[in-house]
């Protein structure tokens, strides 16, 4: 603060006052007893929020800043946010009306002595820099002017108040796939939307305009409150908990609005709903809410409409930036991370055009209505989601190819085997007579679907490693039988097979919404799509394929992408004969060796390589220690290969070996106990009539 100018001390002076000045003309309209009364178990009396605006100066600017012991000896128990909870607050001996502001006055006196001193900052307190706190004070009373214009409105006295502005128009925007930046690096930016940092994020529609009292009577029209389908479990509880059949405040074509009822404007936007009722709405228009940083990425665009009216519901939960540090105290933002509450974006027609800047965090809990907060909507611009675009793929090839080719022995993770031609051959295996394994997974879930169905309670699947989802077609028709099918979803790295099966599977299941992502099990997981009471897929006995220390790194990892509760179903080849085994890598028509060479066919198609499948040779082994199948490519003559792409050259010598797939077996029990290690409960295993293959069933606990 010392390098900051007497100007703008004086600015900091201005802004203080205008906000006083706002404060106390919110108030003046309302009686000392109106301003004591506890009018809702959701709201603090106002008289309380009065003084915790001064509390909070007082705390911060001459308590912690200035050094001085408290205006008010009670001020931290009666008026820390922290200390009472706000149903609470009535019943505390609050200063009375006239007495907090004087309270607030006496605070304000020292905050511009303390302002106004000139060694102010010398130490470099970094609560000082750029005069943050003053910011952190100004915007906070800021803040609660619109918290105590909630308490009024919902109180149902008479104000002025005031009202969001028609927003008239309709359509939407496409908004490329590409990178934002999120967040903000302006001095007074709060820790939550820090540090500014850049996204990749898959094109998108949004409205250019929130949705208006209009369309919203078209949904109360439709029976948008009576219909269980377009409601999430959590929102069907509140709905038939509170019993709303509108948003706050409706009547008959009428909304009442601080004391008064008005009739209703077709062209505002629609204000006093929950995320719940939001969510409902957007899956009755056939649309979702955006994420919040598609909202910010549109609006930092300038592709929005009407920000500033409502608070707009994004589908995020709230949780810190990558690289969150909290500032200056955990208690802001930091103790409300996580899934309890959503995000929402762009500020209301009763919040200061300073604290609803497009990069601002505010959260509440899902059930909330009393916040002027209404929606806008938004679509996926295309079923895919990539989060491999051509950029990323090809940086993971080189990178894995480099590292690869390098260390000793040679090794290249299995996934590059599945470009269009890889996942063709995969096709091609699981016809094979030999490669028993999807014969008998098929066969379990002839038998027992319709039981994983029940189990789950699942309205979402999602399917990792997907390929074709061949099989999977069993599960979702049992889904679809039950009732309960809303939303599939298949993670792939082959894009190209990706896109086939998506369409294929929405032309199936129309009624469903089907999404594609193309991503990488093994660092996309927290990024698959959240919504819905999900049962997560991975068949095949994929999960062989990564090793014994890798199996506890994914397991977890997919642990901590869902939510307690949900459903994972796991396929494990089991062990067995030997000799069958082998035949099922090593089929007589030769099908795996041409998927296994296919990797080096990859590695010329992508990188330019220079690879002569025919001096390699397909070895399959059963590994009896390590209970796996050990699968290499060896060289049949010493030789040397060039990948232009990397400036690379690797010589082979001849015998030697390229490490390209493992494919662990399992027993029953070794599989539960890292399931259960990973923060997974096992409810069911089932295997075919031979005993070769194994089906776990298990919660998110
Ligand atoms: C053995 S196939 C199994 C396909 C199908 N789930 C089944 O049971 O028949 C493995 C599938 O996982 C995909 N895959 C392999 N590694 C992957 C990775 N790291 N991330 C995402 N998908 C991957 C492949 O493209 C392929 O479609």
């Amino acid at each position: 603060m010392s390098s900051v100018s007497t100007d703008s001390r004086a600015a900091v002076a201005a802004q203080l006052a205008e906000a006083r000045a706002a404060t106390f003309a919110l108030l003046e309209p309302l009686s000392d007893d109106e301003l004591a009364r506890q009018w809702s178990p959701l709201q603090s009396p106002l008289v309380w929020d009065l003084a915790h605006i001064g509390h909070f100066e007082d705390a911060w600017i001459g308590q912690r800043v200035g050094g001085l012991s408290p205006v008010l000896e009670e001020g931290e128990e009666l008026y820390d946010a922290f200390r009472h909870a706000r149903d609470g607050r009535g019943g505390l001996p609050l200063l009375d009306p006239a007495a907090a502001r004087d309270y607030l006055c006496r605070v304000r006196n020292r905050s511009l002595a303390v302002l106004g001193d000139e060694s102010l900052g010398a130490e470099g307190d970094p609560l000082l820099e750029d005069g943050f706190v003053f910011g952190l004070v100004l915007q906070h009373e800021r803040q609660h002017v619109e918290t105590m214009l909630q308490t009024i409105a919902l109180a149902g006295l008479l104000h002025p108040g005031g009202g969001p502005r028609p927003v008239p128009g309709s359509g939407d925007v496409l908004v490329q796939a590409g990178p934002v930046r999120l967040g903000a690096d302006d001095a007074w930016a709060y820790d939550n939307e820090r540090p500014l940092h850049e996204r990749e994020l898959a094109a998108f529609r949004i409205d250019a305009t929130p949705v208006t009292n209009r369309d919203w009577v078209s949904f109360v029209g439709d029976g948008g409150y009576r219909r269980r389908e377009l409601w999430s479990d959590e929102g069907w509880a509140w709905r038939e908990a509170d019993g709303a059949e509108a948003p706050l405040g409706w009547g008959d074509g009428t909304v009442r609005r601080f004391g008064r009822d008005e009739p209703l404007d077709p062209d505002e936007p629609v204000q006093h709903v929950c995320f719940h009722e939001a969510e409902a709405f957007a899956r009755w228009s056939g649309a979702r809410l955006p994420t919040e940083e598609e909202w910010e990425k549109a609006a930092k665009a300038g592709l929005l409409r009407g920000i500033g009216e409502v608070w707009e519901w994004t589908a995020s939960p709230f949780v810190g930036y990558p690289g969150f540090r909290a500032f200056p105290y955990p208690e802001y933002s930091e103790v409300f991370f996580g899934d309890e509450y959503r995000v929402l974006r762009g500020g209301s027609w009763a919040t200061h055009p300073s604290v609803a800047r497009l990069s601002f965090r505010n959260w509440d809990f899902p059930i909330r209505r009393q916040i002027f907060a209404g929606l806008r909507l938004a679509r996926d611009a295309d079923p895919i989601a990539s989060l491999l675009g051509p950029g990323d793929r090809r940086a993971a090839l080189e990178a894995d190819v480099r590292e690869g080719l390098a260390s000793s022995p040679k090794r290249l993770p299995p996934k590059w085997h599945y470009d269009e031609e890889g996942s063709r051959l995969f096709g091609a295996i699981t016809q094979l007579p030999e490669y028993y394994l999807t014969r008998r997974e098929r066969e379990i879930l002839e038998a027992h679907a319709a039981d994983i169905a029940a189990a789950s309670g699942a309205d979402t699947l999602v399917e990792l490693g997907a390929g074709t989802s061949e099989k999977t077609r069993l599960l979702l028709d049992a889904l679809r039988a039950a009732g309960q099918l809303r939303r599939i979803v298949v993670l792939d790295v082959d894009e190209v097979t990706l896109r086939e099966s998506v369409a294929r599977l929405a032309a199936e299941y129309p009624a469903a919404e089907v999404k594609g992502v193309v991503g990488d099990l093994e660092r996309h997981l927290a990024e698959l799509p959240r919504e819905g009471r999900r049962l997560v897929c991975f068949l095949g006995s994929s999960i062989g394929n990564f090793d014994v220390e890798h199996r506890p790194r994914f397991l977890r990892a997919l642990r901590a992408a869902m939510a307690p509760g949900e459903s994972f179903l796991l396929g494990v080849d089991l062990v067995k004969d030997p000799g069958r085994l082998v035949a099922a890598y090593d089929d007589a028509a030769g099908v795996t060796a041409r998927f296994s060479l296919n990797l080096l066919s990859v590695l010329n198609d992508e990188l330019g390589a220079d690879f002569d499948l025919s001096t390699f040779e397909h070895v399959p082994r059963w590994d009896a220690g390590r209970e796996l199948m050990d699968i290499r490519l060896r060289s049949r003559e010493p030789q040397h290969v060039r990948i232009p792409a990397l400036d690379l050259e690797v010589d082979f010598a001849e015998g030697e070996e390229l490490h390209t797939e493992i494919s662990a077996k399992f027993r029953r029990e070794r599989i539960e106990a890292e399931l259960r290690e990973a923060g997974f409960e096992p409810r069911a295993w089932w295997t075919d009539e031979a005993g070769d293959f194994g089906l776990s069933l298990s919660a998110a606990v």
